[in-house]
């Protein structure tokens, strides 16, 4: 367990990103309250998904995380809960047929909040107010009132948190995850898209394996794993007052857990040292996502994993580098070669969304399709060239059919984007886009199978 540490020992670190509450007594009441709520997830289950990923860093997997940027009290309907969790799956057969590896499925999702902000306020018009800082502490809408960080939304937050991860548990595991359902699914869309005739070659090749396994007896009646899946969540932990209101102690091993989500990430801007919130997640127990952005330098980055794992626990780390589709190459490699150098275990994930937003004409945000998929192709060569294993990607979707991303097989273009334009935060790909990257990242990932079995060989 980690020495001097307690769940609160990151009040005297340098907190960024944490909002003031102007009335005291009534955080701590909700506090005080969630404090007592069950634990949205178990221990055991955070030590299962940092099993899992512990095989994906000795190069044995593949992980897929994602989900919204920003959750939001709006936004809250069991469909988009559902289109999501269904993209995320098709997306994973997609990569597991093609990497011929387990994929560890991770949701940005159940508690994907608070969000860090470039400015603390926002100017229209010449009015000034807080910046929008994620449902889960202040109002969206620009209004004075709202915008004010509101403790009683850190209740809410949870309760849609445990609504979200209870539906989510169930498609899971009820039947609705079922392999070959899955598999139909991504056939219906190859069928409606325009680049479907350059994607059937592979969803073909996937039918065939499952119409073999079905003639040897292998189909979801007999194997009952065919039915279902396993799915995590994760959130950034940049909220400190309601993570650590979430965390418990385990009472099978007596080591602390933050219990709001399987796996937390640090954000880019908080990952600097001496910070409140590398403290906070120094002493929990959960597999900890690190983002790594071209401000990080190897020397900072060793520090960091000599804090947050000290004993070197392969799965405890995930390093999630956003480069932007040009930097990558010349920014990940010296990242790479320090860590492999000094031998920490870490799975390797690419988050293509951060750093590739530009600003369209319009003045909304969004990102190009080909810079997120150059960039998920710069760091496949990166870890080719250095003889690592690239171990996956962090993606900002959705399953709706929105409008935020521009490029992609529809072709959305700078003037479509007010059509469907819903984040409540940073553009995400839509169901579309999300199929469609997974059906291009397969070529790479047969490629680094190809190379796996011939080093075998
Ligand atoms: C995010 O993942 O939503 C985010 C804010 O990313 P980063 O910390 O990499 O900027
Ligand atoms: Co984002």
């Amino acid at each position: 367990m980690a020495s001097n540490w307690t769940p609160d020992s990151w009040k005297s670190f340098e907190g960024r990103h944490l909002p003031q509450y102007a009335d005291r007594t009534a955080l701590a009441e909700v506090e005080q309250r969630l404090s007592t709520y069950p634990p949205l997830v178990f221990a055991g289950e955070a030590r299962a998904l940092k099993h899992d990923l512990g095989e994906v860093a000795k190069g044995s997997g593949f992980l897929l995380q994602g989900g919204d940027c920003a959750e939001s009290f709006a936004e809250f309907h069991p469909d988009n809960i559902r289109d999501t969790f269904r993209v995320l799956l098709q997306m994973a057969v997609v990569l597991t047929f093609a990497s011929k590896q387990p994929v560890v499925k991770v949701g940005r999702m159940a508690g994907q909040f608070a969000k860090p902000r470039s400015a603390p306020t926002e100017a229209i018009d010449g009015v000034e107010h807080a910046s929008y800082f994620g449902d889960i502490i202040n109002d969206i809408a620009f209004d004075g009132e709202g915008r004010k960080p509101d403790p009683e939304r850190m209740a809410r937050a949870y309760g849609q948190s445990a609504a979200t991860l209870n539906l989510l548990r169930a498609f899971a595991t009820g039947g609705y995850a079922n392999l070959r359902q899955v598999h139909q699914w991504t056939l219906d869309h190859i069928g409606r898209s325009p680049w479907g005739e350059r994607f059937a070659q592979t969803a073909d090749r996937i039918g065939e394996a499952l119409d073999f396994m079905e003639a040897c007896g292998v189909d979801p009646q007999t194997v009952p794993q065919l039915q279902g899946t396993s799915f995590y969540t994760s959130h950034e932990a940049l909220l400190l007052p309601y993570e650590q209101a979430m965390t418990r102690r385990d009472s099978l091993t007596g080591d602390w857990y933050d219990t709001s989500a399987h796996m937390l990430w640090i954000g880019d801007r908080t990952r600097f040292e001496g910070s409140a919130h590398v403290e906070y997640l120094r002493g929990v127990g959960n597999p900890i996502g690190m983002k790594c952005g071209p401000s990080l330098s190897a020397d900072a980055l060793l520090k960091m994993l000599d804090t947050l794992n000290p004993s070197r626990e392969a799965g405890r780390m995930t390093l999630i580098s956003r480069f932007g589709h040009d930097k990558v190459e010349a920014g990940l490699p010296a990242l790479v070669r320090a860590v492999k150098r000094e031998g920490h275990p870490v799975v390797w994930s690419c988050d293509p969304m951060h750093g590739n937003v530009v600003k369209a004409a319009s003045g909304l945000k969004t990102r190009p399709f080909d810079r997120i998929l150059g960039e998920v192709k710069g760091f496949f060569a990166v870890h080719r060239a250095e003889g690592t294993h690239a171990g996956g990607i962090h993606i900002e979707m959705t399953g709706q059919d929105v409008t935020e991303c521009t490029g992609g097989a529809v072709a959305i273009t700078d003037e479509g984007l007010s059509d469907r334009y819903r984040t409540h935060c940073d553009p995400r790909l839509n169901g579309a886009q999300s199929i469609e990257l997974a059906f291009l990242l397969a070529e790479e990932l047969n490629a680094e199978a190809a190379v796996r079995k011939a080093d075998a060989a």
